[in-house]
């Protein structure tokens, strides 16, 4: 018989890549695209280019919920094309208009590094507004904690610390060549 709910999957032609800042999102984004003959786009890039400022700029001049809205207006084009690798802000799992959207559009990769690996990743990088603290590891931590359940909430995850970025590529194709 049949499985439907991989049916749906085979349908999705946008693969939608989530998970927290510096798990990987942007790297394995475009290895993957190019690796389907996709196309690859990223929410952020998209906030930037239609609000003609930079992420940390916003949430400073505008503040967060401005960010947010944009944010949601981005992803709602987003998983409207075909045939994209969307890379995704690592808030944008938040909220429910968001995730809706996911579920619904796209086959969801949730990619995942341990928080002193994010930390290495992000410690000399300024472009981060929600990691500029005095204790960022401490940052990281409580905020993975609080969104690791809509994290977990995907079709198909891998640790981009375990694989390489292009065994990483390998697999989630597999997976959503699978369906
Ligand atoms: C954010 C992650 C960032 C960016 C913004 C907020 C978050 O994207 O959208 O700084 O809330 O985790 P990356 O995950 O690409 O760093």
């Amino acid at each position: 018989m049949k499985n439907k709910k991989n049916n749906i999957k085979n349908d999705k032609k946008c693969i939608a890549l989530i998970g927290f800042m510096a798990t990987g999102k942007s790297t394995i984004g475009p290895l993957l695209a190019q690796e389907l003959g996709y196309d690859f786009i990223d929410t952020d890039a998209m906030v930037e280019a239609e609000m003609g400022m930079e992420i940390a700029d916003i949430f400073a001049q505008l503040g967060e919920d401005s960010f947010r809205d944009a944010e949601h207006e981005a992803l709602k084009k987003a998983v409207n094309r075909e045939k994209t690798v969307l890379s995704t802000g690592g808030g944008i799992i938040l909220f429910k208009r968001n995730r809706q959207l996911l579920a619904e559009q796209a086959f969801v990769v949730s990619l995942s590094a341990q928080p002193e690996t994010i930390y290495g990743r992000v410690k000399n990088d300024d472009t981060r507004p929600l990691l500029r603290c005095e204790d960022p590891l401490l940052r990281i931590r409580q905020m993975l904690a609080e969104r690791q359940v809509y994290y977990d909430n995907c079709d198909f995850s891998i640790s981009t610390e375990t694989w390489t970025a292009e065994a990483c590529c390998q697999k989630i194709k597999e997976a959503y060549k699978k369906g």
